[in-house]
């Protein structure tokens, strides 16, 4: 097992280098989900930093994930976003999967905004939705804050009281309206994968009261809420899972329709950040 210590002289070997390459105090974090890799193109950039360089940092494996922090400015905040993340599916373990959120964190991050695709199984969702998650169900097997805990930064034991932000998912519904957007809301129940759902797992998803299913999130914002740092998180449905109406679901039909719904997400998102 890492002690705390191994673990503070990795996360600053990997802090360190980034400082190096850039110098640059990032306040937001953002992680880009599915498909959701050109939401890029809103923020003016001001360097990059591939994820193969960084010391310790897990490399990307899924094709659809590029695999470097971006650094720059969105309406003017100073961000950092991962284009690439890494899912428990493809072998990494939660700790791993959550290493680049503490790295964000000793780079400066406050606030977390995260997005992903998910299957739908509210059903007043359609595919192409957007859902502000407002709370999750952890159903991995796993969390990464198992092992030693550095009290320094977060308690033994965090509780879960408003992890997604209240401030912000208000936030979010205003600028929803605004530009016009329907906005849903619910919650995300978040699992290994890489398999889809059976119906029969669908419609026990629904009655645990989850509204959409997908395979990432949970970790992140796991080590992100043990930070302190303030979280807001996005689904985009790509896909509906409604156990009474089941159909093929292939990942060009995900990655087609969490595409065609980004500029509208990428709008959202900017018009959050402009008030953060
Ligand atoms: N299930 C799990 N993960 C997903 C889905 C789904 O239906 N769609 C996109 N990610």
């Amino acid at each position: 097992m890492t002690s705390t210590k191994e673990f503070h002289t990795t996360l600053n070997e990997a802090t360190s280098y980034i400082k190096k390459q850039i110098d640059f105090q990032p306040t937001i974090g953002i992680i880009l989900g599915t498909g959701l890799g050109s939401l890029v193109d809103g923020i003016d950039m001001v360097g990059t930093v591939d994820y193969d360089k960084i010391p310790h940092f897990p490399v990307s494996t899924v094709e659809s994930h590029a695999g470097r922090l971006l650094f720059g400015t969105i309406k003017g905040k100073k961000v950092v976003c991962m284009q690439g993340r890494f899912h428990f599916y493809e072998g990494y373990s939660f700790k791993q999967i959550a290493f680049p959120v503490q790295v964000m964190k000793s780079l400066g991050m406050e606030t977390l905004i995260v997005s992903n695709a998910a299957g739908g199984m509210n059903p007043n969702f359609v595919a192409g939705d957007i859902m502000l998650i407002k709370d999750h169900i952890n159903f991995f097997p796993g969390n990464p804050l198992i092992g030693p805990n550095d009290n320094n930064w977060g308690d033994r034991f965090p509780d879960m009281y408003e992890v997604y932000n209240q401030g912000y998912i208000k936030m979010a519904k205003e600028v929803a309206a605004e530009q016009k957007l329907r906005l849903q809301e619910g919650v995300y129940v978040g699992l290994t994968g890489p398999c889809l759902e059976t119906a029969a797992e669908y419609r026990m998803f629904r009655g645990f009261g989850a509204d959409a299913v997908g395979m990432s999130t949970v970790p992140e914002v796991i080590a992100a809420h043990h930070q302190h740092n303030k979280i807001l998180a996005f689904s985009i449905i790509t896909d509906m899972g409604l156990p009474d109406n089941m159909h093929p679901c292939s990942l060009d039909d995900v990655i087609g329709t969490a595409s065609r719904t980004e500029p509208k997400l990428r709008d959202l998102i900017a018009g959050c950040v402009e008030r953060m």
